[in-house]
């Protein structure tokens, strides 16, 4: 029940996550070609992205103590982890890209905050971003791909 609970959480910051980075890019991009001013927005915004990541790596870490999760396996299979796709793809792979992309993110934040002139503040903050998300984008376990999950879990189905 508690796991079905963080599961739940997990699929649905998935989305906060995500709006959270394309409202970072949107002003890092929007800032760097419109030739705009640095504001306390721009900032809050990528903020608020590297938030967003920073508390789905807590919910992630947490399904390492849960007993029903597939991390659990991490402590004691590791090997038939390794040897299975999908066991190996959430216990190593997705955490491990997902904790990149939460480290680019923070960098991204912390260059844009020293840049010296606002241009290059936008310009930081839009690359850095960009490559979080496509980092971040490529280990969501969408659907359509060998891992998938639903789009939307509710907490009480499977
Ligand atoms: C370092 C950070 C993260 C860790 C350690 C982590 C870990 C995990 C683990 C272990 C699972 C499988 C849980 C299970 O089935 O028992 C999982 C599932 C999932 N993760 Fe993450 N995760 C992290 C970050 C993220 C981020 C940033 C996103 C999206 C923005 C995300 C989206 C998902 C989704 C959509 C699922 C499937 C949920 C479901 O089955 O409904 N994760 N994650």
């Amino acid at each position: 029940m508690v796991y079905l609970a963080i599961l739940t959480l997990h699929n649905l910051m998935r989305w906060v996550t995500l709006v959270a980075a394309i409202w970072a890019l949107y002003r890092a991009y929007r800032g760097w070609f419109g030739r705009r001013p640095w504001t306390p927005a721009d900032q809050r915004a990528g903020r608020w992205f590297a938030l967003a990541l920073s508390l789905q790596l807590l919910i992630g870490g947490v399904f390492y103590c849960l007993p029903d999760s597939v991390a659990q396996l991490a402590w004691t299979n590791l090997n038939v982890v390794m040897r299975e796709p999908s066991l190996r793809f959430f216990v190593v792979e997705h955490s491990v890209q997902m904790f990149v992309a939460l480290s680019l993110t923070h960098l991204g934040s912390a260059l844009a905050r020293r840049g010296r002139q606002d241009a290059d503040r936008h310009r930081r903050a839009a690359l850095l971003f960009s490559v979080s998300l496509l980092i971040a984008f490529a280990a969501i376990p969408w659907p359509w791909t060998p891992h998938e999950r639903p789009l939307v879990r509710l907490g009480w189905k499977w």
